[in-house]
């Protein structure tokens, strides 16, 4: 399908046309199957960072009740992208996901209530302040939060953040933390999370090694 959109995720319709973005999509696959093996079905879905929506329309795909999508960085803010994506494929589907373009932090269940799952894929890391995000994804969740994060320093037997000044990693300057898997579930528990689970695509928490460093991504499922 062509489109004039700088597409960040692709997608497959059931016309059989498809939107190639720059995250393929076997991959968004495998990491769909992976972040909804907890099911959704029947449940309210918070989408926070959801850029073009690929994760929002999965939910709504496997049953969920509701889904609110909401990003400001991509769609309206400073960021590499727009809305115009998200609101392409969502008139395609005929869907009922909700959107709104409000920054993380500008999150709070007073103004939008608390969701049975929560879904914070691909941002912990481009925040200046990951504690504070955990928390806010925290007081947003009824029953799961699924968070999605780069992560770094895995042989490192202590829980610890990697800062990275400048373009450190991947030459984007709005990355700025990774913790390592230790760190993320300390501070999930902190925080007042019960249980987390993690767990990730094709080993790729130990599959790739820079500078001596072994990091990957990880998806961790936190439980109130
Ligand atoms: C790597 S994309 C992930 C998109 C989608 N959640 C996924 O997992 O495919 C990062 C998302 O975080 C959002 N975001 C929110 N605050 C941001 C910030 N301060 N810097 C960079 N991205 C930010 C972006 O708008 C974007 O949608």
């Amino acid at each position: 399908m062509q489109t004039a959109v700088s597409w960040f995720h692709s997608f497959e319709f059931n016309d059989g046309t498809e939107i190639k973005g720059l995250r393929e999509m076997s991959r968004l696959k495998a990491e769909a199957d992976l972040i909804f093996r907890e099911p959704v079905s029947g449940k309210s879905v918070l989408d926070i960072g959801a850029w073009d929506g690929y994760f929002s329309f999965e939910a709504e795909k496997r049953g969920a009740a509701l889904v609110h999508a909401t990003d400001h960085f991509c769609w309206s803010g400073p960021g590499w992208g727009t809305k115009a994506g998200f609101d392409l494929v969502h008139g395609k589907l005929g869907s009922r996901v909700l959107s709104t373009d409000v920054d993380v932090f500008d999150l709070s269940p007073q103004k939008f209530g608390k969701f049975d799952a929560v879904l914070f894929l691909g941002v912990l890391y481009h925040l200046t302040n990951p504690y504070g995000a955990l928390e806010l994804v925290y007081s947003m969740t009824n029953q799961l939060a699924i968070i999605e994060t780069h992560v770094d320093a895995l042989d490192v037997p202590e829980p610890v953040l990697r800062f990275y000044p400048g373009k450190e990693l991947n030459n984007d300057p709005t990355n700025f933390w990774a913790p390592n898997i230790l760190c993320l579930d300390r501070m999930l528990k902190e925080i007042g999370f019960s249980r987390v689970e993690f767990s990730s695509v094709d080993g790729s928490i130990t599959n790739w090694t820079i500078a001596g460093r072994r990091m990957g991504r990880v998806v961790a499922h936190a439980w109130v």
